[in-house]
């Protein structure tokens, strides 16, 4: 346990509860507690969570609410939803919820009601998509649009990759989507390879329209687009091939883009919960407008529970504060994000930027070091891969490592059920057994017949021995709905803000980032000689692997 938590005068009785739980096995709380499953599980929306397979009793869970609550989390939610500038370094409000409203009430920022722009910008996204996806929306040669790409990264690739991936039946009967973000030209070529100029349009997805990645593959795919095409420079007719969506409407014009063209967003929508914004354009152009529509209505039906329900019957506050428990407590670095859908494939890597990004930070809003340990690493696979893979790890390795199990109940193809009960099988299984484990006395019995020699069985036993006591949670989903995604990555939102609150940290900045885009712009310039190596700029290392790479080009 972090020893910094000494300091914290309300944080004793967490203390205390760690003393008892950390030596109480989970099978002996359920042996305990005939009705800990229903105590501990509950249903928003279409999603239930049981976290009943948890290291926590009332008494621990009561003081972690009664933390949430210290922490100020009921205003700070107030303040979010409100419109207050709750990311205090860059003095903007977090909006990503009045995206997704559908209510009469008015969100004000700076004196504005910003529905109206919302309603306006959501009607565009429609029609757009629409057109697109009916034919209407012609390219230049009067073709049909059959292959759409979105150039982007960060917030502006991961939420619509993953989405669309997540929605592909959806999907079928509109353009091919295809995502670019690494600016690797690899991946570009390769999916440029595939297309046809004539039937191909791009979204140029960047909040601030400056993001190198973005910027050199767009320049890649409008020469594709221009030689393919036929046009030169001063040509119009790639319009009907490019479009544009951020929160710099200004800066897309300055590079030739037409209002039309221009899909905005705004500085109150952060990059990594901008998909319900323009950016999801080609979530739109994939499921349709109205699949888009149930999409939001699911995140806004989260929203509202989110917003209302008391902190100890709230899903995201209780996923929040059993995390924040597990990286104080046990001093879990990890958490594992575990979808039992193949559909859900990405969502790991979706997170990853939502809570990374959001809560891998030590300085609190105020500007002090944070006297926890804040944001853990998050990753994880689709099951069963995983399983097969790092599961080892996490039933027998050193560390606790909490886990989310996201399992999808119904299966979209009624003539693959029988396949899918594998999927969820296995989902249980691998829950069952991480909480309870193997003891020495099971595997005694379950290996006396065997003819192996006392000194081989003790052996084996040590081996097989399952310590058990691992936490986890499990999410039950109906079959994957735009609706059920929506509810989904609002949870995952909405926990993400909890922890940053209780923690302290402002979860709508990124630093960190920042400071390695820069660097990366000087040292381009230096690796394309426009300007010379400077040393006094870069510590040894970096300046040596510069000299090599410049003398492997020749310079
Ligand atoms: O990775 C840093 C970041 O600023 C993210 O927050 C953002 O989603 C991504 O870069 C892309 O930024 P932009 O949308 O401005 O191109």
């Amino acid at each position: 346990m972090s020893d910094s938590l000494s300091n914290m005068s309300f944080l004793p009785l967490l203390k205390q509860d760690y003393e008892r739980l950390q030596f109480t096995h989970m099978r002996d709380l359920f042996s305990q507690d005939a009705e800990r499953v229903e105590r501990y599980s509950l249903s928003v929306a279409d999603l239930f969570l049981d976290y009943s397979k948890n290291r926590i009793d009332d008494d621990a869970l009561a003081h972690l609410f009664d933390l949430a609550q210290t922490s100020g989390l009921e205003q700070a939610r107030e303040a979010m939803f409100t419109g207050s500038a709750i990311n205090n370094t860059e003095g903007r409000p977090v909006l990503h919820t009045a995206l997704r409203y559908t209510g009469p009430d008015a969100v004000m920022v700076d004196g504005v009601d910003v529905m109206p722009a919302i309603r306006e910008q959501r009607q565009r996204v429609a029609d757009c998509a629409e057109a697109i996806r009916s034919g209407e929306w012609r390219g230049m040669t009067g073709e049909k649009i059959c292959d759409v790409v979105n150039i982007g990264i960060g917030g502006s690739d991961l939420g619509p990759a993953m989405v669309t991936q997540s929605l592909a039946p959806y999907g079928r009967t509109g353009p091919k989507l295809h995502f670019v973000s690494n600016v690797d030209p690899v991946l570009i070529g390769d999916i440029l390879a595939d297309l046809n100029p004539a039937t191909t349009l791009f979204i140029i997805a960047s909040k601030t329209f400056t993001t190198q990645e973005t910027l050199a593959n767009a320049a890649m795919a409008k020469t594709w687009l221009m030689s393919g095409l036929g046009l030169s420079e001063q040509d119009d007719g790639w319009q009907q091939h490019m479009l544009a969506a951020t929160a710099r409407p200004e800066t897309a014009k300055a590079s030739g883009y037409r209002d039309e063209q221009i899909f905005s967003f705004w500085d109150w929508v952060g990059g990594r919960y901008s998909l319900w914004s323009a950016v999801g354009l080609p979530i739109a152009i994939s499921i349709g407008s109205e699949a888009f529509s149930e999409l939001l209505a699911g995140a806004e039906e989260m929203d509202d529970h989110f917003r209302s329900a008391p902190l100890k019957d709230n899903m995201p506050v209780i996923l929040a504060v059993l995390g924040i428990w597990y990286r104080q407590f046990f001093a879990s670095q990890s958490h594992a994000v575990l979808p039992y859908s193949q559909r859900l494939a990405r969502l790991p890597a979706y997170l990853q930027q939502l809570d990374m990004e959001s809560n891998g930070k030590t300085v609190q809003k105020d500007g002090s070091p944070s006297a926890w340990l804040t944001g853990p690493v998050i990753w994880g696979e689709p099951g069963t891969n995983g399983q097969h893979a790092f599961y080892q790890l996490i039933h027998q390795g050193n560390d606790i490592i909490p886990c989310d199990f996201i399992v999808s109940t119904t299966h979209e193809a009624p003539e693959h059920a029988q396949q899918h009960q594998i999927l969820m099988a296995n989902a249980v299984a691998q829950a069952e057994a991480l909480m309870c484990g193997k003891s020495e006395q099971e595997l005694k019995v379950e290996l006396a017949d065997s003819s192996l020699s006392p000194e081989q069985l003790e052996l084996l036993i040590a081996h097989k021995t399952m310590p058990g006591n691992r936490p986890s949670n499990c999410l039950l989903v109906p079959e994957l709905s735009p609706k059920v995604l929506g509810s989904i990555i609002a949870l995952y939102e909405h926990k993400v803000f909890c922890q940053g609150v209780i923690w302290g940290l402002n979860s709508f900045d990124q630093w960190g980032v920042e400071l390695g885009k820069q660097l990366a712009s000087r040292i381009l310039n230096e690796i394309n000689a426009e300007t010379p190596l400077d040393a006094a700029c870069h510590d040894p290392s970096t300046q040596a692997l510069l000299a090599r790479l410049l003398q492997l080009r020749g310079n």
